[in-house]
């Protein structure tokens, strides 16, 4: 058959071990106490597909804690939270499910670590984001979180820091602080707690994008590895497009296309992939 287009797929696609991870936590939560008595504090993970699922399941998303009551069961999101909420669970006797990815919660023990020593702790990351929100909550002092070089600048009055980085933040953009950071601080410990789940899909993205005419990127459109894998392809010239769902993609961003890069967000499940996959080989073979 005379096909349109070709479509090259990235090696690493769908849920990354931690999302994995947190759904198998929440599905034996599930199957443990029923979904009635399940809630999610926010969403478990930044995919609007994949948390409506679990809705239809009768688990329940909660703002705060007010809206869980003793003997419920709240479930801890993958990003992780601060450790108030922990304690505030506890003592309202929730029953807990961690299903904070164990990468995370390396990172936020190096703040404990961090602020024990004495040390300002500084977090390169997106200050609004809930994973750097929840290992903020794990300091005892308020973290300092940057995300330019000219943050990183104006830090040169700190003696003794540590730094970690959010799992999901651009591996380039780290290097390059962390460089201002210790030319500056005399005495400065630095973390490496980029992931490499992440690392691997930016490798496997770049590597896709620079043999296509366009690359979609499948994932949340909150998702920040997701927004990530996006706007690396659209800073290095490449033509991309973020979708959530297959119903998004337009045709005629395929006109004189010889080539399509396929890449998703670690939160992306397998049934969105296999529908956009789908709706892609039709309109290929639609020529
Ligand atoms: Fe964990 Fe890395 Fe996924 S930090 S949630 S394995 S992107």
């Amino acid at each position: 058959m005379n096909e349109k287009f070709k479509i090259i797929t990235s090696p690493h696609m769908g849920y990354c071990f931690g999302v994995k991870r947190a759904i198998k936590l929440l599905m034996e939560g599930v199957g443990e106490f029923g979904g009635d008595n399940i809630y999610t504090l926010g969403e478990i993970i930044h995919n609007p597909q994949a948390v409506q699922k679990i809705k239809n399941m009768g688990v329940k998303s909660a703002e705060s804690l007010s809206d869980v009551s003793k003997g419920d069961t709240l479930v801890i999101r993958a990003h992780g939270v601060e450790r108030d909420i922990f304690d505030a669970a506890r003592r309202k006797r929730i029953n807990l499910i961690d299903t904070t990815c164990p990468f995370v919660k390396r990172s936020q023990e190096y703040v404990q670590r961090l602020h024990s020593q004495g040390r300002s702790v500084i977090i390169i990351g997106h200050s609004d984001h809930p994973e750097v929100i929840g290992i903020s909550g794990h300091a005892k002092n308020k973290p300092i979180v940057i995300k330019s070089v000219e943050e990183a600048e104006s830090l040169s009055s700190l003696r003794k820091a540590g730094v970690i980085t959010q799992t999901t933040f651009s591996r380039e953009k780290s290097d390059l602080f962390i460089e201002v950071l210790k030319n500056h601080i005399p005495d400065l410990i630095v973390y490496d707690t980029i992931c490499q789940a992440t690392v691997r899909r930016q490798i496997a993205t770049m590597s896709i994008a620079s043999e296509v005419d366009i690359m979609l990127v499948v994932g949340g459109k909150k998702s920040s590895n997701t927004k990530r894998l996006h706007m690396m392809c659209l800073e290095n010239g490449i033509s991309s497009k973020h979708i959530e769902v297959a119903a998004e993609i337009d045709p005629g961003w395929f006109e004189g296309v010889d080539k399509i890069g396929l890449t998703t967000g670690t939160s992306t499940p397998d049934w969105v992939i296999e529908e956009v996959e789908k709706k892609l080989n039709e309109l290929a073979a639609s020529g």
